[in-house]
């Protein structure tokens, strides 16, 4: 490498990607041991399936490892039971510059019926980091329909709320 040229790094965190080439599935069918004693789905199975599909869109769209740094409201308005097979479907809405949004959506499918239940949509936040865990840019969103482009909008708009109510309640300020 010469100097003034640009490092492999550098050069793969300037390649646009489209929120279609990194959209992560996770699919599971519900069991006894994923409910409670009234039958329904513990949140906590739901979110472990939410997390795992959005590091999937997350390291397909860094090419890199990625941790989860933080995860919006989940509400859980709808239950879910065994026999139920789970699907939760991630892709990127939103960069920053080391940071992604990825938007989850889940559903529940009755699999002798097939009818598809869609029970929450959440949004997660993750970093992408380097050999050292330290924290490493992250390619562009290459926005290609109408759609991308309000998710982004929407996206962006999201880290401004949150980066609001972290100042409002003492966290950090740069988030
Ligand atoms: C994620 C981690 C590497 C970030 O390190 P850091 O020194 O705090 O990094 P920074 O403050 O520079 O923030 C990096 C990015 O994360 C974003 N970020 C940090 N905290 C955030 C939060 N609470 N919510 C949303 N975004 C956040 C920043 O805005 C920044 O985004 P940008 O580069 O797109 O502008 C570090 O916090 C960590 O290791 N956390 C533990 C992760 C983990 O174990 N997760 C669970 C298992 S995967």
């Amino acid at each position: 490498m010469t100097e003034g040229e640009p490092t492999a790094d550098a050069v793969r965190s300037q390649e646009a990607r489209s929120p279609a080439a990194s959209q992560g599935t996770v699919s599971e069918l519900m069991m006894p041991h994923h409910v409670n004693n009234l039958g329904n789905v513990f949140g906590g199975v739901i979110l472990s399936m939410v997390d795992r599909a959005a590091t999937v869109a997350a390291m397909r769209h860094a090419g890199r490892s990625c941790v989860t740094v933080s995860i919006d409201r989940v509400d859980f308005r709808e239950p879910i039971y065994a026999g139920e097979l789970v699907t939760c479907h991630a892709c990127v809405t939103y960069v920053g510059t080391t940071s992604m949004e990825i938007g989850v959506s889940v559903f529940a499918a009755d699999l002798l019926s097939g009818v598809e239940r869609h029970t929450n949509t959440c949004f997660l936040t993750f970093v992408a980091i380097d050999d050292d865990n330290r924290p490493v840019q992250v390619p562009r969103l290459e926005l290609q329909s109408d759609n991308d482009r309000q998710r982004f909008h929407e996206g962006r708009r999201r880290r401004e709320v949150r980066q609001a109510l972290a100042l409002e309640f003492g966290e950090k300020e740069k988030r």
